[in-house]
């Protein structure tokens, strides 16, 4: 997820576009470039690092009234000055900013290439702008239109030439797009917030739409040049909403972000009913034992991975917290494969447990959601979460994406080590395909959730039940809880409370049980009358098809009908929202909570 901005007009653009990139850096922030007419020129200023690094880099302002700008969230080729946005063609005769992933871009790089154009950075993004190059002859606009028709994935782009330095030329799939409307001067950008101190009237672009801008007009096409008519959208937030797209945490937004976020991580790794991980160098035959090591949610995402890759890949599995691996007496053989599982990839703890597996020879699988983070760099392999930046301390996104790649992991494993019949993958991939609409199903409760939250607001301490994978995501959602509501929240596993936690609960005690495995919803529900028989009021997130057995609980949250096997993506979300709200409710600082930091850099 990366911020663009543009500028055109009769004022200095410059400013403009460095005001607005700031207000998107929450859209990603690990570089940063301006590109900007001046003299007959397109002069490109791009730095790896924060905006501020940037911003010295331009020294004093260089007067242009035409730009475009971009702070990046790195999906393709590590952060660094070559590989920041915008890119140019061989001839530095246009510029191109980018939001998205252009899923062909390898082939096109090797067609360029033999076609005679040279490449300088590792970004599937310079492909466009060579893409653009291949076919301007003495029209911008034809030019990305064809450049438009040989481009397959997510993209929102900016597009300025020397040669006509008169017009911003805009297209928009799969990514956010807007057009700002100002007085003799126009603007572009991935998101609200970077242009409402400029205005609040702008163009929201649809899917396949292209947009010509010049200071005085604005023009709207599809891809093939059909014109098309616009309303005009009154923004109604502050600027300080805007940034969190009018949520008022940027938690609630993460959470709301979910189905995006998936959709993004899939992207292009399901083909005919077969994952497919790029170029991932593991010789999945011969593993012979698997260790999943991270931290926090991280670690119950990791839970989650164990039980599928065991129960299709059939590969053993063990899951340890980085903190406590380290003092493991690992009985290491060749071929065990270690997975560390971190969404900011700077975790000490594993980080160590990482060089612990190194040190021994170990192969490292990372899968996280930065890219150029100390994980992914060290890792033998990577697998990049594309949940875009996670600013709430929070993890809520970045969770549901961990999940999603461990399902396709143990798949992909599973297709090589041929120990799962074709059409049951098939089946699963189906499913996972459809993912996001599910989570959409579940968001829709959260006025539900908000009333639950407000009613519990003043409890002292939570249980979070579940068996087999409802217990992994129970350890998730007793996470959120606690960790921005401060309220003690245990979770355990259900059949395990009447050994001992039982003698915990007393009346009134909230109890949130998640069952949505058909095969075990008796024991779960013999496991929930123990703690209604101690005055526990049970909060159900069950699955539609189970609603009947759980009419015994005092409220019920009911997910979608869906395979047993995949419901942790979507069963958490309940949890994610009920915690937001408790947190709220208590009056927490929900995105910063006391004592903790968005990425603990230190053991
Ligand atoms: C999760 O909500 C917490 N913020 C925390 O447990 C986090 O998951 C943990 O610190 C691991 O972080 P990482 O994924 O960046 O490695």
């Amino acid at each position: 997820m990366c911020g663009i901005m543009g500028y055109i007009g009769k004022n200095q653009g410059l400013p403009v576009i460095i005001d607005g990139l700031s207000k998107l850096e929450y859209r990603g922030y690990d570089s940063a470039g301006v590109a900007f007419y001046k003299d007959g020129h397109i002069e490109i200023v791009k730095k790896k690092g924060r905006l501020a690094d940037l911003k010295s880099a331009l020294r004093e302002m260089p007067v242009s009234r035409i730009g475009i700008g971009h702070t990046r969230w790195a999906t393709h080729g590590v952060p660094s000055d070559t590989n920041a946005h915008p890119h140019t063609d061989c001839s530095g005769r246009i510029a191109v900013v980018h939001n998205g992933i252009i899923e062909n871009y390898a082939v096109l790089r090797k067609d360029l290439i033999l076609e005679g154009h040279d490449f300088v950075s590792e970004t599937d993004t310079e492909v466009i702008a060579h893409l653009i190059e291949k076919y301007y002859d003495n029209s911008l606009e034809e030019a990305v239109r064809k450049a438009l028709k040989h481009m397959k994935g997510s993209f929102a782009i900016g597009v300025i030439s020397k040669d006509e330095p008169d017009k911003i030329i805009a297209a928009k799939k799969d990514s956010p797009l807007i057009v700002g409307i100002g007085e003799g001067e126009n603007y572009i950008a991935s998101d609200i917030p970077a242009i409402l101190s400029r205005t609040n009237k702008v163009y929201i672009m649809e899917d396949n739409q292209f947009a010509v801008v010049t200071p005085e007009k604005i023009e709207f096409t599809d891809f093939s040049g059909n014109s098309i008519n616009k309303e005009i959208y009154q923004v109604p937030w502050d600027p300080v909403a805007a940034e969190k797209g009018g949520y008022e945490h940027f938690m609630l937004k993460e959470i709301h972000e979910q189905p995006e976020a998936l959709r993004q991580t899939l992207r292009g790794k399901i083909k005919a009913g077969r994952v497919e991980l790029d170029n991932l160098a593991i010789d999945a035959e011969k593993i012979n034992k698997i260790y999943i090591v991270a931290c926090g949610t991280a670690y119950h995402a990791g839970l989650v991975g164990k039980k599928a890759i065991e129960k299709l890949a059939k590969i053993p599995v063990e899951t340890d917290i980085a903190s406590e691996f380290r003092y493991r007496e690992i009985l290491w053989q060749p071929n065990d494969l270690m997975v560390v599982i971190s969404q900011s990839g700077e975790t000490a703890d594993t980080l160590a447990a990482l060089r612990e597996a190194k040190r021994n020879s170990i192969k490292v699988l990372a899968v996280t959601n930065v890219v150029g983070s100390s994980v992914a760099r060290e890792a033998d392999e990577v697998i990049y979460t594309h949940a875009g930046p996670e600013i709430a301390v929070a993890s809520t996104k970045a969770y549901s994406t961990q999940l999603l790649i461990m399902y396709l992991l143990a798949l992909y494993l599973a297709q090589a080590r041929k120990t799962c019949a074709e059409e049951e993958i098939r089946k699963i991939t189906e499913e996972i395909i459809n993912i996001d609409e599910k989570v959409e199903e579940v968001l829709k409760q959260e006025e539900k959730l908000k009333e639950l939250a407000y009613k519990y607001r003043d409890v002292q301490s939570t249980f979070f039940l579940g068996r087999s994978l409802d217990y992994a995501v129970a350890m998730e959602g007793a996470l959120k809880l606690k960790e921005i509501s401060y309220i003690h929240a245990e979770a355990y596993a259900a059949g395990e409370l009447k050994h001992g936690p039982l003698a915990l609960i007393s009346e009134g005690v909230p109890v949130l049980s998640l069952i949505t495995q058909d095969e075990l919803v008796e024991k779960t529900m013999s496991n929930i009358k123990e703690v209604k028989a101690r005055g526990a009021v049970v909060i159900a997130i069950c699955k539609h098809n189970l609603q009947e057995e759980c009419q015994e609980c005092e409220e019920q949250i009911l997910l979608p009908d869906m395979n047993p096997f995949l419901t942790p993506i979507v069963s958490v979300v309940p949890l994610q929202m009920f915690a937001y709200y408790m947190a709220v409710f208590r009056g927490a600082d929900v995105d910063k909570p006391r004592n903790l930091a968005k990425s603990v850099t230190v053991e």
